[in-house]
């Protein structure tokens, strides 16, 4: 049997393109995943490229698979960077062999064939394309909803290496939930990257449900289906009755990623983001309002061109006024092809590491004070993974980590936990 190497960078998007490229390899020919690349026959490195930094390590590391690969072996390039440096990873990299885009991962069965091919049409249209079945977790499923994304955040290369947002029918998503709760799944993850603008375009006129929160009803009739995330919703389009779903239906979990990037009105509306401080804080007042120990994540992004010392201390304010769960944190990273790119006023890089610092100190005694009232609480955790030191760590319903003494036969139960103890990252409880 062949065996494939592949390594995924990134968001969990690019998490399910991978699997998908696995599904459809296996069902031309039968592959094992492997660790080692220089034990495979096919090298795939799913790369992002939302930030310059792993762009800049992919060709060090291309040229460390050149090194260690067995003779033959084959190497590709999927993945965002894929889409938008695309011939230009085989000008400097000869023996890459493919070049497949994050909108085109269905032809990976032709393009390991033919050397030197390049499919990265950010216009192509897989939301009806029927995929074979792969999944790395099969208690804990990722379904996407859609494609794309028709957003246009002046910092943001997603656009442009992914395309025009199309929307996947709704029975097509239904069915493949169905087909993993069949397969052993309690939880479902919707992904997209504006969940939550779901509906906007659909390529067939057979759509069935026509925005989030109908989708979301629907998915949650699914017999056997526990729980249900989704990632990434936007904040502008956090309506009264998707947020009255999400603290009603029983199914979805009281856990939910608000990206806020900055707390300056002034600042997002250079970035395009379509909403205000005051509007951002009322929708996660009133998140909080339905769902009192609703665990809220964010992103932020510091330095962004123009940033004042003014301007950093409303995001501190947010910080401080909605004190979130998890901070995804991020320097500004000017990307090509996007509008930010172009604006004249970049923050210094020292400014910017400090800022960083300043937020992320903050964040942390904040998180500790979160996770230290836990203490006492009762939450329901699906336990998912035995540790080699008698415990087991499991999820609890806002997504926070959790660990109780056990054995195997706490997995893929969903049970009542009481903690008894909290540190910065896990809660320790008894059953
Ligand atoms: N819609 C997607 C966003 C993808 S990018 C989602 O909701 O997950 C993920 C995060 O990377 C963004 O929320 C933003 O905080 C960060 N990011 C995007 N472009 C960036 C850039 N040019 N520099 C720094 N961080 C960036
Ligand atoms: Fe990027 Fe904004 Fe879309 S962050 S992925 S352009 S919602």
């Amino acid at each position: 049997m062949k065996k494939l190497f592949i390594e995924t960078l990134g968001c969990a998007m690019n998490v399910r393109d991978s699997e998908h490229m696995i599904a459809e390899l296996n069902q031309k020919e039968s592959y094992e995943l492997t660790t080692n690349a220089d034990d495979a026959d096919l090298i795939i490195i799913n790369t992002c490229s939302v930030r310059e930094k792993p762009v800049s390590k992919l060709f060090s590391e291309l040229g460390q698979f050149k090194k260690v690969r067995k003779s033959g072996a084959k190497i590709g390039v999927a993945g965002c960077t894929a889409s938008h440096l695309g011939e230009d990873i085989i000008k400097r990299a000869p023996y890459v062999d493919f070049v497949i885009g994050a909108r085109n991962v269905s032809k990976i069965t032709e393009v390991i064939d033919k050397k030197h091919s390049i499919e990265i049409d950010t216009s192509y249209d897989e939301s009806t394309y029927m995929f074979g079945e792969f999944r790395s977790n099969s208690l804990k499923a990722m379904v996407n909803i859609s494609i794309g994304c028709d957003k246009q955040c002046s910092f943001c290369i997603v656009p442009i290496t992914r395309g025009e947002e199309i929307s996947i029918p709704s029975n097509l998503i239904v069915q493949e939930v169905k087909k993993a709760v069949d397969s052993g799944a309690k939880e479902v993850t919707l992904l997209g990257q504006n969940v939550n603008n779901y509906g906007r375009r659909f390529s067939s006129s057979d759509s069935g449900a026509k925005n989030f929160t109908e989708l979301l009803r629907e998915v949650s009739k699914i017999d056997g289906l526990e729980r249900i995330r989704f990632s990434s919703p936007h904040p502008l389009h956090m309506d009264n009755e998707f947020l009255e779903e999400f603290a009603s239906n029983p199914k979805i979990c009281k856990q939910i990623h608000v990206p806020l990037q900055s707390g300056s009105t002034r600042l997002l509306k250079e970035m395009k983001r379509g909403y205000t401080k005051e509007w951002f804080l009322d929708r996660c007042e009133k998140i909080k309002k339905l769902v009192p120990n609703v665990a809220i994540s964010t992103d932020i992004i510091v330095g962004f061109p123009g940033e004042s010392e003014e301007d950093f201390e409303d995001t501190l304010d947010v910080l401080e006024r909605v004190r979130f769960d998890a901070l995804f944190s991020f320097k500004y990273s000017a990307r090509p092809h996007t509008a930010a790119a172009e604006y004249i006023e970049q923050v210094d890089a020292a400014v910017a590491s400090k800022r960083l610092q300043k937020l992320q100190a903050r964040h942390k005694e904040i998180q500790k004070e979160i996770m230290d009232a836990q203490i006492g609480s009762s939450v329901e955790v699906l336990f998912e993974e035995l540790k080699s030191d008698g415990k087991v760590a499991g999820r609890s319903d806002e997504g926070r980590l959790i660990m109780v003494d056990g054995s195997e036969e706490l997995l893929d139960k969903i049970l009542n936990v009481k903690i008894i103890k909290a540190n910065i990252t896990v809660l320790h409880g008894v059953i």
